[in-house]
């Protein structure tokens, strides 16, 4: 195999010596039953990587004899059902046991559930025990999802163009389908399954109408066939015009009969392409693209007329809370909780509105959006960004389960202490049945699929923890190096460390304090503090960080914008005192003066100018670490990382050095000499 990181995290080659004697004598056979779609995808999985691990292929059995890995679910299995086990009653459609039992005196591993996609899920993970060389001697393991709509959103054109995507074209090749399948869509779902997610959004959020049309449904139908056996669904964008572009009505007033009965018409059209279609993803009146309130409705009157097209298919809507318009003269973070929260409770029950993880736009660091906690009778669905756009795209290092598991665990103190973000989003905290979260995808043709090697990482850690938000971002890094890269201690501690550090570091040299959106005007890549062009304000770095001789950062108390009104008064409380503030979201919340002495005791300059410079060190540490795994990791991905660490080490550098000058200009202090001084 050429290592080039095409085969993700499910590479399957020989396990060490030692674990691959154990393991083959602990799973002697294999008592599979099911023969369903799925089940079987779940069976030659199953077989495709034991053979790979073990060095040679494990013998199907109908006997219950010892040392039998029994899989499937009781409807599939007399074997499985015979087991009665009581933990199945536990674990829905998707989840899974993984057990160790004796049976007439007979050791048996069992992988059971309740229906065909947690037999598939159940596979995986067992394989991932024996990737990452974990004891399977006692399985005693109950998993099961706390969201249902673990889904991928795909910022993709139909021109194979990918808006914000960095590793290359899309890998929907609609020009050629549905006649050709590239063999890369099956390889796309095995990687996701394996990880749990079961749905995707083909087409942007800036949506193009024709996808809706059938010389397009036809290439959506083959792709929804292959992704099928994986347990995965297909969504597509609807863009709110389509009545008039495609449809030759003349308006797309949600509440026009005429456009009302066009979306049933054409929601029935795509279930006949196909009938397990998941529904509708919608971008609306955000950034130029048309919705409800060109006609004067609003976002709940859209969204429930899509819903109602798709409601008696089973389908849901997916409606974006990400809007903002230059027009209003609201600070921009506080306009969708604006618009939003008083729609709470007039949504219908397949709707989720689906919020990006923090107010303004995918920030290397933001506070959690004030729409969680605030629509406690609407289901809101996290979105999350997985393609870096405003995180050095695919060229810097940056492992992003810290950023979700920092969101996730914010409390947003809705029904009192510890009503995480988590909670709201998995539903506990107000009983909605109906949970999702979405990654905005960071795939693309390169081979490796996501330009940075280390993009592959954060595919992986949103499906693990869409799955599972509990897990932990080592415990994600630790699985995901292990079955990347090696499983040795040695190698696990360096890289996992890397990865850890990766955020903050990036925070430090790009955006710390607080700071946001800072980067290039339109690309979002390199720094340009002193940006002031642009059609709209609200796109302006200046508008965002607000330096002046005073001091720097973005005034949103009482005494400025007042975004703070939009959090629950003990989340205010926690931020509303700059004495008291995170000084992680300071520059967020405040104005600070220049010399106002921080909790380290240095001033403000002074800190920033410590923040960056501590970035800029991290990244020398990130890279010598990474050059004591030469003699472990294979050539051509040890190079990869190496040269990529290069230019992000240098471009860091370039971030500390333009934001320090651009800011020096305002608070006309010296860098401090221990400092290297930009010239
Ligand atoms: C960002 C991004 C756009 C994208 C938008 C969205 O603003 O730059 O390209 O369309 O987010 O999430 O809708």
């Amino acid at each position: 195999h050429a290592e080039d990181g095409y085969r993700l995290w499910l590479r399957f080659d020989p396990i060490e010596a030692g674990l691959r004697t154990r393991y083959t004598q602990q799973i002697k056979g294999i008592h599979f039953a099911g023969n369903s779609a799925v089940q079987q995808t779940a069976k030659t999985e199953l077989l495709q990587g034991l053979q790979g691990m073990l060095g040679k292929a494990v013998g199907e059995t109908k006997n219950m004899a010892e040392g039998v890995l029994v899989v499937g679910s009781p409807q599939s299995s007399e074997l499985v059902a015979s087991l009665q086990l009581p933990q199945l009653k536990t674990l829905g459609k998707e989840g899974f046991v993984l057990t160790t039992t004796t049976r007439q005196g007979r050791r048996l591993t069992v992988i059971a559930a309740n229906d065909d996609a947690g037999v598939l899920y159940g596979v995986f993970h067992f394989l991932r025990l024996l990737q990452t060389g974990q004891d399977i001697d006692k399985l005693d393991l109950v998993s099961a999802p706390r969201l249902q709509r673990r889904v991928l959103n795909h910022w993709d054109n139909l021109d194979r163009t990918v808006e914000r995507g960095y590793a290359g074209f899309s890998i929907w090749d609609w020009h050629r389908l549905p006649g050709y399948l590239d063999p890369r869509y099956k390889d796309y779902a095995r990687a996701n399954a394996s990880i749990g997610i079961n749905g995707t959004v083909l087409t942007n959020v800036n949506a193009n109408a024709m996808i809706l049309t059938p010389m397009y449904l036809e290439k959506v139908r083959a792709l929804a066939d292959v992704f099928r056996p994986y347990g995965i669904r297909v969504y597509l964008t609807a863009r709110f015009s389509a009545p008039v572009e495609i449809g030759g009505l003349k308006t797309a007033d949600p509440l026009d009969p005429q456009v009302q009965q066009w979306w049933k018409d054409k929601t029935k059209e795509v279930y006949q392409y196909v009938p397990d279609f998941g529904g509708f993803l919608v971008k609306a009146n955000s950034e130029g693209q048309p919705g409800p309130q060109n006609y004067g409705r609003n976002h709940a009157d859209g969204a429930n007329m899509l819903a109602d097209a798709v409601a008696p298919f089973g389908g849901i809507v997916m409606w974006r809370a990400f809007v903002y318009s230059n027009e209003t003269p609201e600070d921009r973070v506080k306009q969708a909780y604006t618009d939003f929260k008083p729609l709470d409770g007039k949504f219908r029950p397949n709707v989720l509105v689906q919020v990006k993880n923090g107010p303004l736009d995918f920030q290397p660091r933001e506070p959690f959006h004030p729409l969680f906690g605030a629509m406690p009778q609407t289901p809101l669905m996290m979105e999350y960004q997985l393609t870096q756009e405003y995180l050095g795209q695919a060229t810097h290092l940056v492992y992003e389960a810290p950023l979700f598991k920092e969101i996730q665990n914010a409390d947003t103190w809705a029904k009192g202490k510890g009503s995480t973000v988590a909670k709201v989003m998995d539903g506990s905290l107000e009983g909605h049945t109906l949970t999702g979260i979405a990654g905005v995808a960071n795939i693309g043709n390169d081979r490796n699929w996501t330009g940075h090697l280390f993009g592959q990482a954060n595919w992986y850690a949103f499906g693990r923890l869409a799955w599972d938000h509990t897990l932990t971002s080592s415990g994600i890094a630790t699985e995901w190096i292990g079955q990347t890269f090696s499983t040795k201690p040695a190698v696990l501690a360096t890289v996992r460390n890397i990865m850890l550090q990766s955020h903050e570091a990036m925070v430090n040299y790009m955006t710390p304090l607080g700071l946001a959106h800072i980067m290039g005007y339109g690309h979002h890549y390199g720094p340009a503090p002193w940006w002031d062009k642009a059609p709209r304000q609200d796109w302006l770095p200046v508008y965002f960080h607000k330096a002046d001789n005073m001091g720097l950062g973005f005034n949103r108390t009482a005494t400025g914008s007042n975004a703070l009104e939009q959090y629950h008064p003990e989340v205010r409380r926690q931020w509303e005192n700059p004495a008291t503030c995170d000084e992680r979201y300071l520059l967020w919340f405040h104005h600070v003066g220049w010399k106002q002495p921080l909790r380290s005791g240095r001033n403000l300059w002074e800190e920033l100018c410590f923040k960056y410079n501590e970035g800029v060190d991290s990244l020398h540490g990130m890279q010598s670490q990474w050059a004591g795994l030469q003699k472990e990791i294979d050539p051509d991905r040890f190079a990869h990382v190496q040269m990529l660490l290069g230019v992000q080490e240098q471009e860091a550098t370039w971030w500390r050095d333009a934001c320090l000058l651009y800011f020096q200009t305002f608070s006309k202090m010296p860098i401090p000499a221990r400092y290297p001084q930009p010239a």
